[in-house]
């Protein structure tokens, strides 16, 4: 193979396995994010009904989700059922502000792929995140989960 066909092909080895990789992430980041239903804007609440719209996963203990931007968060929350409540963290990394994974095995890891990680208690675990990402307070009865702004 001559220099120059050997650099066109495999340059277009590289930008199709390049664009392989861009559409998993997208959409792998896509798939884990569900819709906020519309808050309360008078009392700074959102209430969610477990049972619909993607929530199903907050019914198991150490089940998790991240929603779209609401009332609460403009960039949304990351929940995480912890026995018989869910936690409401923000969805904003401790490091450059990118948008986190759902808890899997009580580790949430962001999305950026700088390595940052948190536990189950919002706490960065592994750099370059750093402290605590901000809770909101929840109440949960039956299905159906309060968010105090
Ligand atoms: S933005 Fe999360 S580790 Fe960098």
């Amino acid at each position: 193979m001559k220099r120059r066909e050997f650099l066109n092909t495999s340059s277009k080895v590289i930008c199709g396995c390049m664009a392989g990789m861009g559409l998993s992430i997208i959409s792998g980041c896509s798939e884990n994010v569900v819709s906020s239903p519309v808050g309360n804007e008078q009392d700074n609440t959102l209430v969610i009904d477990l049972n619909s719209g993607g929530y199903s996963p907050l019914l198991a203990d150490g089940g998790s989700v991240v929603t779209d931007g609401n009332s609460i968060d403009n960039q949304g929350l990351l929940l995480l059922r912890n026995s018989n409540t869910v936690r409401a963290f923000e969805n904003n990394c401790t490091h450059s502000g990118y948008d986190l994974m759902p808890f899997n095995n009580g580790i949430s890891v962001c999305t950026s792929g700088h390595g940052g990680q948190f536990n189950s208690n919002g706490q960065a675990i592994s750099s370059p995140a750093s402290g605590n990402l901000q809770e909101y307070q929840t109440e949960l009865n039956e299905d159906v989960l309060t968010i105090y702004g």
